[in-house]
């Protein structure tokens, strides 16, 4: 029986960190490839020797070229550079997208038929970036961010609440970025909404902490920014593609119509599954949390238009 194969292009921190993450799971083989030499090399052997004691079984395979990925289920592509001094949000835009065009060149040479997760910032402009040069169907292409910032709201609910994370459910959905959209009237801890458990400033501290999540993450490392929640993530979306689970993920989603909104993608509530998003939920958003969600759209369809792309 063929394995699946997994490809993450961009051996970085969060690339490295998703892969080990999903080996941990054991679900499917693994291609790490990066343009630094021996850096992917390097981190898949060091997966390698970490099988016996770490319990999975997959292959993690390093390299700078595309040949090893051929027939992958699955690309996630973490490749990019960070924002350096100087460098605008317009620069970092361009500087990336070039990035992605060229590694979606690379998968449609290997792997056309794969699901593409994008991870790469800012993140809802690069995964229409990668959704447009592909030719593929809305679905296959999709973007990681919403599961991140709502790991981290549950993770800041937990905290004030005093409870285990795993008894909150939290959403936020919107552009990965600022202007996200926690969606507190429909966070629960233990099944009782979230205004019965915490009182309002508290609830105002949980937002502020989840928008402010990955700030706080790079303001402590001074160099650098997060990977262990983004790489889990990251592999809890593989997880629901391979095992075609259909669960209801917080997604950066091409839409076309959903929410009034058609030519970007932004998080919104989706049901993952084999084919990538099989369907968008059109939740029933109050007409605050519509107001707020349109205008993070707005912000990413600037960056879309600043490419030359969208409608
Ligand atoms: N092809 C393949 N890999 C590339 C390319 C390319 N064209 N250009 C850069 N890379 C690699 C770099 O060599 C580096 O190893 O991408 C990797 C990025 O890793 P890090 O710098 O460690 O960045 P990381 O923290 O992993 O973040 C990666 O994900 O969350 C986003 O904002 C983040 O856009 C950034 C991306």
């Amino acid at each position: 029986m063929s394995r699946r194969k997994v490809t993450i292009v961009g051996a970085g921190q969060v690339g490295a960190t998703a892969a080990y993450s999903l080996a941990l799971k054991g679900l499917a083989d693994i291609v790490l490839i990066d343009v630094a030499e021996g850096i992917p090399q390097g981190k898949a052997l060091d997966m390698m020797h970490a099988r016996r004691v770490a319990g999975y079984d997959v292959s993690v395979a390093g390299s700078n070229g595309y040949d090893e990925a051929a027939g992958s289920d699955v690309v996630v592509i973490t490749a990019g550079l960070p924002r350096k001094p100087g460098m605008t949000r317009e620069d970092l835009l361009r500087v990336n997208g070039d990035i992605v065009r060229s590694v979606m060149a690379e998968v449609a040479r290997v792997a056309p038929d794969a699901v593409v997760i994008c991870v790469t910032n800012p993140l809802d402009v690069m995964t229409y970036l990668a959704w447009s040069v592909s030719g593929a169907p809305r679905g296959r292409v999709f973007g990681m961010g919403g599961v991140l910032d709502s790991a981290r709201f549950a993770h800041a609910i937990a905290e004030a609440a005093g409870v285990p994370v795993s008894q909150v459910d939290a959403t936020v959905i919107g552009a990965h970025g600022d202007t996200m959209v926690p969606l507190v009237r429909l966070a629960t801890v233990a099944g009782r909404p979230l205004a019965e458990v915490l009182l309002p400033a508290e609830v105002d501290e949980v937002v502020r902490k989840t928008v402010n999540g990955g700030a706080e993450v790079v303001a402590l490392l001074k160099s650098g920014s997060a990977f262990y929640a983004p790489g889990a993530s990251v592999a809890a979306m593989v997880e629901a593609v391979l095992e075609d689970a259909r669960r209801v993920m917080p997604t950066c989603a091409v839409l076309d119509g959903e929410y009034g909104l058609s030519g970007v993608s932004v998080g919104v509530p989706a049901v993952i599954g084999a084919e990538g998003v099989v369907a968008v939920e059109e939740w029933d958003l109050s007409a605050e949390e519509r107001a707020v969600l349109l205008a993070s759209a707005e912000g990413v369809r600037a960056g879309i238009a600043a490419l030359g792309l969208g409608e």
